[in-house]
C-alpha cells in the first residue's frame, strides 16, 4: 500500500486547541496531573475521540483509552498514546503531541475508509509528568506492574493532597481494570525534547530505547541560628551542605558521558534571611543509557553523601523513590518506524530517549518503539518549546504507517 500523509491543517489545529487549556503567558502550558485543567484536557479529548468514533473506557488509575474497533474484535488492539499533563512551566507538544496525533490517525483512517484487522487503541496515560506526584510515568507503571495502584493512590503532592482523592474529584476514577491489558505492537510519538535530530538536519527519529532513570529525595537537617551572632565556625547549615551537593551531582554526571545528573527541586527551611537554614529538601534524578554506569553514579552519590555528613556535621538523608533500568524496545516495532519514514521519503536517524516517555513502561508487557521529530533548539520542558505544523505532520504519518503494518490492512 502507498504511504499515506496525516491532515497536517487539523492536527495543528487540535494541538493549539488543547494548549489553549492551561495557556500561560509565554506561549507554554500548565495543565498538572489531576488539576482541573488536566480535566478541561482530558474531556476535550475524549469528546474528540467520541466524535471520531471511538469508545472510551477509563481505568483505575485514570488512563484513557479511545478504542477504534477493527474487523475483528478478539485480536489484542495496536496501540498509541502519551500524556496530557504538563510540567509547571511545560510547552505545548511535550505529550500532548503523542496523543492528539494518535487522535489524527484514527481521524485519518475514517478519511480514507481503512479499515483494519487489529482494534486500534489511543491512551491517555495518567501523571506522566511526575512533577506534581512523583515519580513519572505512573499510569503506564500501574498497568505494566511497575508500581500497584494502591500505592500510586496513595501518592501525595507537595500540599498532601492524595492522587486517588484528586482523581476522584476530577471524575477520573475509572472502573476498568488496571491489569491485563494487552497490544499487538504500541508506538508513542513525541518531540525529541533534545538537540540532536536538528543538529543532524533529520526529521524523524527511530527510538531504539530510553535511557535508565535514578530518581531520590534528600532531606539535609543542620541547626537554624541567627545569621548575625553564629560565628562561620559554629553553624550546620543545610543549604551550604546543599550547594556542594548540587555540585556533586553535576560532577558525577559529567565523569558519567553522556549521563545527566540535575537538581530540580529544592526547599530551604525556614527561608529566612538572617536565619541559617536548618532544613533543606531536595530531588535529584541521574540517568544513564547504560545500566552499569549509572548504578555507578549511585554509589558515588552515596559517597557524596556520607563525605559531606562528615564534614559539615549535617545530617543527610538521601531515600532514592524510583529506578528503572535502560530499556531496549522490540525490533519489529523499530523496523516498523523505519519503514514507515523510508516509505514516505523523510530523512531518520536512530536514536535513544533521553526524557522518560510512557512507552518504556508499555514495553515490559508488548513491543513497542517511539518516533521522534525535531524541536526547535532541542528545548523542552519550557513555555518556548516550539515544532512546526510540518514536523508534527512527518511524526504523525510516521505513526500511521506504522500503526497500518501492524494492524494489517
Ligand atoms: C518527564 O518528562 C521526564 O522525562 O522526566
Ligand atoms: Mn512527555
Ligand atoms: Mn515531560
Ligand atoms: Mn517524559
Amino acid at each position: 500500500m502507498k504511504a499515506l500523509k496525516v491532515n497536517k491543517a487539523r492536527l495543528w489545529d487540535s494541538l493549539m486547541e488543547m494548549a489553549k487549556i492551561g495557556a500561560t503567558d509565554k506561549g507554554g502550558c500548565c495543565r498538572l496531573a489531576l488539576t482541573d485543567l488536566d480535566k478541561q484536557g482530558r474531556d476535550l479529548y475524549i469528546r474528540w475521540a467520541e466524535e471520531a468514533g471511538c469508545t472510551v473506557k477509563i481505568d483505575q488509575v485514570g488512563n484513557i483509552m479511545a478504542t477504534r474497533p477493527g474487523e475483528d474484535m478478539s485480536l489484542p488492539p495496536v496501540g498509541t498514546g502519551s500524556h496530557l499533563d504538563t510540567q509547571p512551566t511545560g510547552g505545548k507538544f511535550d505529550g500532548v503531541f503523542g496523543v492528539l496525533s494518535g487522535l489524527e490517525v484514527v481521524r485519518s483512517l475514517n478519511d480514507h475508509g481503512i479499515k483494519t484487522r487489529h482494534p486500534i487503541e489511543i491512551s491517555v496515560w495518567t501523571n506522566e509528568e511526575g512533577s506534581r506526584f512523583a515519580p513519572a510515568m505512573m499510569g503506564s507503571g500501574v498497568v505494566s506492574g511497575r508500581f500497584t495502584l494502591q500505592e500510586i493512590l496513595d501518592k501525595v503532592d507537595v500540599e498532601g493532597k492524595r492522587l486517588g482523592d484528586e482523581l476522584e474529584r476530577i471524575g477520573y476514577a475509572g472502573e476498568t481494570p488496571v491489569t491485563g491489558r494487552q497490544y499487538h505492537a504500541f508506538f508513542e510519538t513525541h518531540i525529541e525534547q533534545g538537540p540532536y535530530l536538528e543538529a543532524e538536519g533529520k526529521t524523524i527519529g527511530v527510538v531504539t530505547g530510553g535511557q535508565g532513570q535514578r530518581w531520590y529525595d534528600v532531606e539535609l537537617t543542620g541547626q537554624e541560628s541567627h545569621a548575625g551572632t553564629t560565628p562561620m565556625h559554629l553553624r550546620t547549615d543545610a543549604l551550604t551542605c546543599s550547594a556542594e551537593l548540587i555540585l556533586a551531582v553535576q560532577s558525577i554526571a559529567q565523569q558519567h558521558k553522556p549521563g545527566c545528573g540535575t537538581v530540580g527541586f529544592m526547599q530551604v527551611g525556614p527561608n529566612s534571611r538572617n536565619t541559617i537554614p536548618g532544613k533543606v529538601t531536595l530531588s535529584v534524578d541521574l540517568r544513564h543509557p547504560d545500566d552499569a554506569a549509572l548504578s555507578d553514579m549511585d554509589a558515588q552519590l552515596q559517597e557524596t553523601v556520607a563525605r559531606l555528613t562528615q564534614e559539615t556535621g549535617v545530617k543527610i538523608e538521601l531515600k532514592p523513590i524510583w529506578y528503572y533500568a535502560p530499556i531496549p524496545f522490540a525490533p519489529q516495532c523499530i523496523e516498523a518506524v523505519r519503514t514507515a519514514a523510508a516509505a514516505l521519503g523523510y530523512s531518520h536517524m536512530d536514536i535513544i530517549a533521553g526524557a522518560g516517555h510512557d512507552a518504556c513502561y508499555v514495553s515490559d508487557f508488548a513491543p513497542t518503539s517511539m518516533v521522534f521529530t525535531p524541536c526547535l533548539n532541542g528545548i523542552s520542558h519550557n513555555e518556548i518549546e516550539s515544532t512546526t505544523a510540518e514536523e508534527c505532520e512527518a511524526g504523525c504519518s510516521v505513526l500511521l504507517n506504522a500503526m497500518l503494518q501492524m494492524a494489517e490492512v
